[in-house]
């Protein structure tokens, strides 16, 4: 498929959706017009997916919240991600398929196979050309998290075994795939993180001549 899929991934508070914006604003600056979408979430009925799965006030199980996820991912690669990468766009997702393996399955405990499996049936086999995974200790992230306005999601609100498991997971997914990760020390400062991640991205930019090589 034409085009691009770069995910962002990460613990809470580890600025991931702050680097994202960045990185979509330095494409901009080179003339790329990326198509920003998140998970869950990017189409109507995802968002309102989203604010069920986000209420403290809902109490849904594992496997629950695993489909409606799946849901949310499904309406968002048939209805956006696809024809985006078809008419050869970049498309920056922040939160992707792995989000689910490092949450419902790390978190969780769900089995990872069968995760494996209800995340192809919802993404019919798309895999990021790219993942960013800033990494960040959960305890600096929820600290973070906290000073942020707004308040605690469902999610964030889990105790920090679930994200240090979380954590884990995402290193073990980053170290079976080396070819798509890119680990980022999300503790860096926001320029320096900046910097790295544009690295990564400029490179399969080039690769896929979507810039001039250097
Ligand atoms: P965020 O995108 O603002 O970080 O919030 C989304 C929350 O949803 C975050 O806590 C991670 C969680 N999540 C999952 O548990 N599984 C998933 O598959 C996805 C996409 C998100």
């Amino acid at each position: 498929m034409p085009g691009l899929l770069v995910t962002f991934e990460g613990g809470e508070g580890s600025g991931k959706s702050t680097q994202l914006a960045r990185l979509a604003a330095r494409c901009a600056e080179l003339g790329i017009e990326p198509l920003v979408t998140r998970e869950p979430g990017g189409t109507p009925l995802a968002e309102g997916i989203r604010g069920l799965l986000l209420d403290p006030a809902r109490r849904p199980g594992p496997v629950a919240e695993a489909f409606l996820m799946e849901a949310a991912r499904a309406e968002l690669v048939t209805d956006v991600i696809r024809p985006a990468l078809a008419g050869g766009r970049v498309v920056m997702c922040d939160r992707f398929d792995d989000s689910t393996l490092a949450y419902q399955g790390g978190g969780r405990g769900l089995d990872l196979e069968q995760l494996a499996d209800w995340n192809r049936a919802a993404t019919g086999g798309l895999t990021p050309d790219l993942t960013l995974l800033y990494d960040l200790d959960p305890a600096v992230g929820l600290a973070r998290r906290a000073q942020a306005p707004g308040p605690l999601n469902r999610l964030d609100r889990e105790p920090p075994e679930f994200h240090a498991r979380v954590r884990e997971r995402y290193v073990a997914l980053a170290r079976a795939a080396p070819g798509r990760f890119v680990v980022l020390d999300a503790a860096l400062p926001p320029e320096r993180l900046e910097l790295l991640g544009w690295a990564a991205l400029e490179a399969q930019l080039r690769r896929r001549g979507l810039i001039p090589s250097a």
